[in-house]
Order: structure tokens, then C-alpha cells, then sequence
């Protein structure tokens, strides 16, 4: 992959930046902000990492929109994080506004490129940025549920002491309290984790899971988490640019899977080299069916106070 530019040069969009160098996953990072200087500085730190690295990624920086020309991949990562006590949506008014400027940005410079969405509340912003584009869906997709996943196998690694590798996760839905972990289809190297993790142990860790960004937003105080998300969207484009059809929980626009339509929310995704290339429509018992129409309701509940595209 040639290009990738990430709009906000916060924590998330740094760290980002700092592994898709380090794993020269693409050539070229450009970093934007509208902060003068910012970007800037941010490359300028990353690039002299190199050395140690041993990285030909070139990472730079810019205020100016017009460097993500021919981007291949926007992630946007501008606005504003919850506060502490706040929950994603509580954030809405102000980053749909940071965001309706930038996809104005997105659509004169990269009107090729994949985007994905990290700004929160994410699913609803990916559902604007579709709405506005008017593009594809396999063009516009958001990170969520590669976070949320990562957070439970922590969790379930934590709690058994075995391996992160063997671990794997999926976590559906809105992400907010309503997102809908699913421990049926998360193993230990094909093992279901019941077998492993006592009920009421499990039904712990997926409410931990549910709560992951505020238990570390509480601890911080000052900074929403970034390592985990910067080292999530790092995992999406790395997928994308190697076209390798991985199955990762990513927000995408449903057309009737999960018996919905017009809403953007966490479910399976195949990520290959043209974005979005399927979402994996999965047969979920009554109890997940549930949880995944409250949490649908909840987002859509969103969209619908979201002020109307301009
Ligand atoms: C989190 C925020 C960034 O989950 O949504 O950490």
C-alpha cells in the first residue's frame, strides 16, 4: 500500500501512525490536524524512530486537508473524547460537526480511498459518513469491535493465564453499553471458553468487556485509551493493504443482515483489499438476537437526533 492519511494527530491517530511505520505496513503516513504545528511535531517524533525501527515508511505531517490526496486509506480520528462520566453519544453534537467538515476534505482529495471511521459515537459517525459520501459501504467502515474483542481476550487471558494468541473473540453491535460480546464463538484454540471459565465468571468478563473504555478512561482520568484502538486500526489496514481477508468485527452499514437496514453497527467483517468485501451474517440465538435489536435501537436512536447533513 502506498498511502495512508490519518485526520487528528491525538493519541489514537500516533499510535496508529507509530505501528503502521514500524510494521511498513504502507509507504507513506501523513498525519493532518488543524492544530498548527501538531502534525508536524508528531511525524517528526515518530520518523525519528526509525533508526531503532529500522523502518522506510516516510511519516509527516500537515495541516493543510490536501495532503491526503490520493490517500488509499482515511482513518479519522478528530474530536473530541468523552470526559469521564460520559458516555460516546454524549459526544455527538460536537463531532458530527468535525466530521461533516472533514468528509467535505475526503471527497475532494481521496475520493478513492477506504475509510475508517475511529471518531466516537463511531457508529454513527461511520453511518454519516456513508450517508454524506454516498459510496459503497465496502468503502466505509469503523473501528470498534477489533477493540472490543482484543479487550475480552485480555480479560479471558487474564483470567485463565493462557495465551492472548489462542484466544479469540467476537464482539457484536453498538459500541456502547449495549455492545453484545458473544462467549458461544470465543475459544481457546477451538476449545469454547465455557469449558475453561465458570458462568458467572464468564458473565463478568463480558460485562468488563462492555464497560472496557470507560474502566480505562476512570484510571487515566485524562486520556480515553489509545494503545489498544491505535494497535486495533493498525490491525484493520494491515488486513486491507496485505488483502488478506480477514475476519475481524468492524462497524459496517447492514442491507438486511441481522434483519437490519439503514443503520451502521459491530458485526463480522471480511477485510481484504477493496475494504468491506463481506459481512458475515451469523446465526444468533434468542438471548444475542435480543441484545443485538437493543443495541441497534440504541444506535439508531442516535442517528435519528444526529442534525441532518448538510
Ligand atoms: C474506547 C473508546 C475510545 O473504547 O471508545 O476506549
Amino acid at each position: 500500500m502506498q498511502k495512508v492519511a490519518i485526520v487528528g494527530a491525538g493519541r489514537v491517530g500516533e499510535t496508529t501512525a507509530q505501528i503502521l511505520a514500524e510494521q511498513e505496513t504502507c509507504r507513506e503516513v501523513v498525519l493532518i490536524d488543524i492544530r498548527e504545528d501538531v502534525p508536524q511535531g508528531v511525524a517528526l517524533d515518530i520518523f525519528q524512530t526509525a533508526p531503532f525501527f529500522e523502518f522506510d515508511t516516510r511519516v509527516t505531517g500537515s495541516n493543510d486537508p490536501a495532503a491526503m490526496q490520493d490517500a488509499n486509506v482515511v482513518v479519522i480520528t478528530a474530536g473530541v473524547p468523552r470526559k469521564p462520566g460520559m458516555s460516546r453519544s454524549d459526544v455527538l453534537d460536537i463531532n458530527v460537526e468535525v466530521i461533516d467538515q472533514i468528509i467535505g476534505d475526503v471527497m475532494k482529495y481521496a475520493p478513492e480511498a477506504i475509510v475508517i471511521m475511529v471518531t466516537n459515537p463511531v457508529d454513527v459517525l461511520t453511518y454519516r459518513v456513508w450517508q454524506r459520501t454516498g459510496w459503497e459501504r465496502e468503502r466505509v467502515i469503523g473501528q470498534a469491535g477489533v477493540l472490543d474483542a482484543s479487550r475480552m481476550a485480555a480479560f479471558i487471558a487474564m483470567e485463565t493465564g493462557f495465551s492472548t494468541r489462542d484466544i479469540t473473540t467476537i464482539v457484536l453491535g453498538g459500541h456502547g453499553d449495549t455492545m453484545v460480546p458473544v462467549p458461544r464463538f470465543c475459544t481457546v484454540n477451538g476449545i469454547p471458553v465455557g469449558h475453561f471459565i465458570a458462568p458467572n465468571r464468564l458473565d463478568e468478563i463480558v460485562q468488563r468487556t462492555r464497560g472496557g473504555g470507560a474502566e480505562i478512561l476512570a484510571l487515566r482520568k485524562n486520556s480515553s485509551a489509545y494503545d489498544a484502538p491505535g494497535a486495533s486500526v493498525a490491525a484493520m489496514i494491515d488486513a486491507i493493504s496485505h488483502h488478506r481477508n480477514r475476519l475481524m468485527p468492524c462497524v459496517a452499514i447492514l442491507q438486511g443482515e441481522y434483519g437490519e437496514d439503514d443503520i451502521a453497527m459491530g458485526v463480522p467483517c471480511l477485510l481484504s483489499n477493496h475494504g468491506l468485501s463481506q459481512v458475515i451474517d451469523l446465526d444468533l440465538n434468542d438471548e444475542e438476537k435480543r441484545m443485538f435489536r437493543e443495541s441497534a435501537a440504541s444506535v439508531r436512536a442516535d442517528i435519528q437526533r444526529m442534525k441532518p447533513a448538510p
